[in-house]
């Protein structure tokens, strides 16, 4: 209910100026205005919104806030736009103003929301109509008020972004998961995402490769396809201990560097080789996921990297440092208080992780066609990327690369923890490779699927078993890292996160299965000839609810556009995720208290109607999580 928020914020806004002009004008002059502070209410009985601005604005007025309180509802119930929203306000307590949703105005919204695919959501920058194309024309002065939306622009999530030669291991698995789901959301809300890879692909650990493999599989350099993922990490294990251990190694490993760097013909190729079998593997997960991705590692910045070093030159924000070419950070300090660096070339020409950052962000922010020309710029990593993602962007700002009010930001998420609260390991103690991750997922959805087809008598075929397992499992993965607060640390549990019972993706693919069968089958119903009225008026003239349970969740679904604007700007999945579940909750008690398909007739199709627009949202909610729905499970 987004737009009605912002139209009655504009009525209170409007009431107040005209309750008070002379404390208007006067906030006017110094740059601020008189603020209603309208939010949603925070219980049921208080209505469905609260305006708190009264109390603060006691002070400015010189009025006691109960006075300015009433002063405000004089005005509103002058306004006509505002009596046809709401019914007539309370002043409670010292001053809040509690508003209450005129019945009909909610029934506008609900049939505006049945009318429209995108269930509310405005795309960024389109203008929202309250009431919508669907309202009833007895909302009155509720149609066609016009409340304003940000514009669309140009946002970069930048995400997943494994290592070459590496595997990639859970945490990247959660920055893709959650990286994803906020491209989504973004992207539903109608701005340009541009969804980024930035691979390790760059750097010393080639040398090492590369020198370590010339010796003992020369092949792999040579030859497409000579060995999998697997044993180019071994490989790479054994070249990081060469490294470590051995002197002569490490000379030529970074003579090996600079060769590539230089763009030697023979080291590049052997470096697009390793790149392209470890890049065969990525995709293999992202497939399985239905991850879209464009690939766009650290060595595409590789030519941008001397305009960086130029730039802080002239920004004058460059000091040599123990030969390293070092930025210091303002406000922040090491261990015996000194300030720390970031260092942006080494002490022996190279440029590391945070130069290669530097060059992206500048590059993201510069005007197309020379960058992307990018409004937002959104990092999804884990946590323990946070000072360098605070140093980079420090740096980055010092240096005048980011435009007034562009936004950049570190989504960052807590570690994956086994059971036992450690880090998630094998029972053997090695990394859990993702293949094995989902492959056990959905294992263990299919033997939960069999269990249950068994109990319940059903017969159903390869194909469909295979589906669903395949969709629950995935999902399951999915929807237990979302809907943890991401800054947290979280629990990996095959049990918990396939559980048909509780916060799960189980519980609520099951809910939308229930519940669209429910709307179908009131529709089948309505075709029958003893319904007089054809099915297409049938809710839109005649929407009528009257039970306090069919309120509860007229109002829960009309929460959603709220909640993607969260989603939004928060990034948290996590909100969406508590909305879908509870959703499905209210919607439970709805169904068992009240009569749906044995209702009166002008009750069920009002009831039915609400059953559809609980399964579309919870559909469209848990496509933006990236979780396909299924018709039967
Ligand atoms: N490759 C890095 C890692 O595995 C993540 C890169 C994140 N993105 C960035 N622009 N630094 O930790």
């Amino acid at each position: 209910m987004l737009c009605v928020l912002q139209a009655l914020t504009r009525q209170l806004e409007e009431a107040l100026e005209r309750a008070f002009p002379e404390g208007a004008a006067a906030a006017r002059a110094s740059g601020a205005s008189l603020d209603p502070q309208l939010a949603p209410a925070s219980k049921p009985e208080f209505g469905d919104f609260q305006a708190n601005g009264a109390l603060a604005l006691a002070r400015p007025l010189q009025q006691p806030p109960r006075a300015v309180a009433t002063a405000i509802v004089e005005q509103l119930a002058a306004d006509p736009a505002f009596t046809a929203l709401c019914l007539s306000p309370q002043i409670a307590g010292p001053g809040f103003i509690n508003l209450t949703l005129r019945p009909e105005a909610l029934v506008a919204e609900v049939a505006s929301r049945l009318a429209d695919s995108r269930l509310g959501v405005p795309l960024a920058g389109a203008a929202a109509v309250v009431g919508g194309s669907g309202a009833a024309p007895d909302a009155g002065g509720a149609a066609g008020i016009v409340a304003p939306s940000p514009p669309a622009e140009p946002v970069i999530v930048d995400f997943s972004s494994p290592n070459i030669a590496k595997e990639m291991h859970v945490g990247h698995l959660r920055s893709t998961i959650i990286g994803d789901c906020l491209a989504r959301v973004l992207a539903f809300r109608g701005h340009a995402v541009l969804r980024l890879n930035h691979v390790g692909d760059w750097g010393t650990q080639f040398g090492m490769l590369i020198t370590h493999l010339k010796q003992v599989a020369p092949e792999a350099l040579t030859t497409a396809d000579a060995m999998d993922l697997g044993d180019l990490v071994a490989f790479y294990r054994q070249a990081k201990q060469r490294f470590d251990e051995d002197e002569a190694f490490q000379t030529t490993a970074r003579e090996e560097v600079v060769k590539l760097q230089a763009g030697d013909p023979v080291s590049r190729r052997a470096w697009q080789l390793l790149c392209d079998q470890s890049r065969r593997e990525f995709q293999l997960i992202y497939d399985r996921l239905g991850i879209e991705l464009q690939e766009r590692g650290e060595s595409f910045y590789n030519p941008y990297l001397p305009a960086v070093v130029a730039d802080l030159e002239t920004a004058g924000l460059l000091v040599t440092d123990d030969g390293a070419r070092c930025v210091f950070l303002k406000g922040v300090s090491g261990k015996e208080g000194k300030p720390l660096p970031v260092i942006v070339q080494k002490s022996d020409g190279g440029f590391n992780y945070a130069t290669t950052d530097l060059a992206a962000i500048r590059y993201r922010f510069a005007a197309a066609p020379a960058g992307d020309g990018a409004c937002r710029v959104i990092y999804v990593t884990d946590a323990g990327q946070a000072s360098h993602f605070a140093g980079v962007f420090q740096v980055a700002r010092r240096a005048g690369w980011i435009p007034e009010d562009r936004r950049l930001e570190h989504v960052p998420f807590g570690l994956v923890q086994g059971e036992d609260g450690k880090k998630l390991k094998t029972r053997s103690g090695d990394t859990v490779r993702l293949k094995d991750l989902l492959d056990e997922a959905v294992e263990r959805a299919d033997a939960d699927l069999l269990r249950r087809l068994e109990e319940e008598g059903r017969q159903e075929d390869e194909a469909f078993i295979r589906h669903v397992a395949t969709t629950v499992g995935l999902a399951a993965v999915k929807y237990a890292d979302l809907s943890q607060n991401r800054t947290t640390n979280y629990q990996f549990s095959f049990d918990r996160m396939l559980a048909l019972q509780g916060n799960t993706a189980p519980y609520l693919l099951y809910a939308v299965v229930r519940i669209a069968g429910i709307a179908r089958k009131g529709a089948e119903g309505e075709a029958e000839p003893l319904d007089p009225q054809p099915a297409d008026a049938a809710f839109d003239a005649a929407l009528v609810f009257s039970e306090p349970q069919e309120w509860a969740l007229v109002r829960h679904l009309l929460g959603f556009d709220a909640v993607i604007a969260e989603v939004e700007e928060e990034l948290l999945p996590n909100r969406l995720c508590t909305y879908l579940f509870e959703l499905s909750q209210v919607f439970n008690r709805f169904y068992d208290q009240v009569p749906v398909l044995k209702a009166p007739p002008e009750a069920r199709a009002s009831r039915l109607a609400l059953c559809r627009l609980t399964a579309d949202t919870l559909k469209l909610g848990l496509g933006l999580l990236g979780i396909p729905t299924l018709e039967r499970m």
